[in-house]
């Protein structure tokens, strides 16, 4: 990770002893996998220490592509919210916040689209990757906008660092470009974010296509049980070539040793194995059982989380409610500031969540 400080922005507080925000989320359209995880979750658990961290559920980015869907959305929700909390998001230490419940965002938006050209979203890859998956003949002008809203909501509480996939390099780079844009035309508010990508840029998925996601139902879910992933990698693509368990075998790019990489923390079994499967000296299931060990007693902890908190709806819906109730004051805060340095907090007391005048009680 890049360890240069952005510009400091005095209006904002930072906590004693942290270095700074973080904030990042997930659109609620289904459960996290092992991707997500490798992708993004364990950069937010090992920077939930350093950083004052912001954990978004972004329930109007799913409208993007789901605006006849809305109703699965609330189910999404709660799903999304244990998976967080399931993993070890620490909402005693962090913020877990609901985007609708943050007005202030919309906003905001608003008036970052001012300061965004239609050309520069149109060349985002993303767009045209998700118009290609969802077979879509024209974006929708939200849609368009999307790397606009997620400025809003990375820029709302002036994150330094925003820890997520490697597919949304792009995005954040439309949000640098917008904090930029509104520092040179009002005065400094806000600070260019860094990006933080995962150690595994994008994981396989079991199928061995390039990419674990849900829509290629080839994911391993870390709500799966034990039973559901030792089925899913025992019928797990490896390598095509070999016939016989004492055919030599194919190492990289196999999606087996790939996920041992990724998972098994005892690198010496991982070279045994690689070194006996070259020579033609271990099967497939052997390297999938142990894989199966692996993977299981990497999510037994996660599962137990997920079942006690699964346990206490109560106290679901207070970790939202509470998180979003902070978020909101930060992005009335920071809403307010940027009204008054564009010359536009007029009116103020007939806003709601206006702070009054600095200097008047
Ligand atoms: N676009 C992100 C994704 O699909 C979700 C998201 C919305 C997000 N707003 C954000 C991520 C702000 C980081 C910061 O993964």
């Amino acid at each position: 990770m890049d360890q240069t400080q952005t510009a400091p922005t005095p209006a904002r507080r930072v906590i004693p002893g942290k270095k700074g925000r973080l904030l990042t989320g997930d659109r609620p359209t289904g459960r996290l996998h092992l991707g997500h995880y490798v992708g993004s979750l364990e950069n937010r658990l090992r920077l939930q220490e350093e950083y004052e961290c912001f954990f978004l559920l972004a329930d109007y980015h799913v409208l993007t592509t789901g605006a006849d869907r809305t109703r699965e959305i609330a189910r999404n929700i709660e799903d999304l919210v244990l998976d967080y909390l399931s993993v070890g998001i620490d909402p005693e230490r962090s913020t877990i916040y609901l985007q609708s419940l943050v007005p202030e965002v919309a906003v905001l938006h608003l008036i970052f689209t001012m300061l965004t050209t239609v050309p520069r979203l149109q060349r985002v890859p993303t767009l045209k990757e998700v118009m290609r998956d969802h077979k879509l003949e024209t974006a929708t002008l939200g849609l368009l906008s999307y790397p606009v809203l997620q400025a809003a909501d990375i820029l709302m509480v002036r994150a330094d660092v925003v820890p997520v996939g490697k597919d949304q390099a792009s995005h954040l780079e439309v949000t640098r470009e917008i904090a930029r844009r509104f520092n040179e035309l009002y005065g400094p508010v806000f600070p260019e974010p860094e990006t933080v990508t995962g150690r595994v840029g994008t994981l396989v998925g079991t199928d061995g296509q390039a990419k674990m996601s849900k829509s290629l139902d080839n994911a391993i879910y870390l709500s799966d049980d034990a039973a559901t992933v030792a089925k899913k990698i025992s019928g797990m693509f490896t390598d095509p070539t070999r016939i016989h368990p004492t055919d030599p075998g194919h190492v990289e790019g196999n999606p087996v040793f790939i996920y041992h990489d990724a998972f098994n923390k005892d690198a010496a079994e991982v070279e045994e194995l690689k070194e006996r499967y070259r020579k033609g000296s271990v099967g497939d299931v052997e390297v999938k059982k142990r894989l199966t060990r692996v993977l299981n007693e990497f999510l037994d902890p996660i599962r137990e989380r997920r079942a006690r908190f699964a346990a206490d709806p109560r106290r679901l819906e207070e970790v939202i409610i509470d998180g979003s109730r902070r978020a909101r004051r930060e992005a009335q805060e920071t809403l307010n500031l940027c009204l008054e340095k564009m010359g536009m907090d007029y009116f103020r007391t007939a806003r709601e969540g206006a702070a009054p005048r600095r200097g008047t009680a």
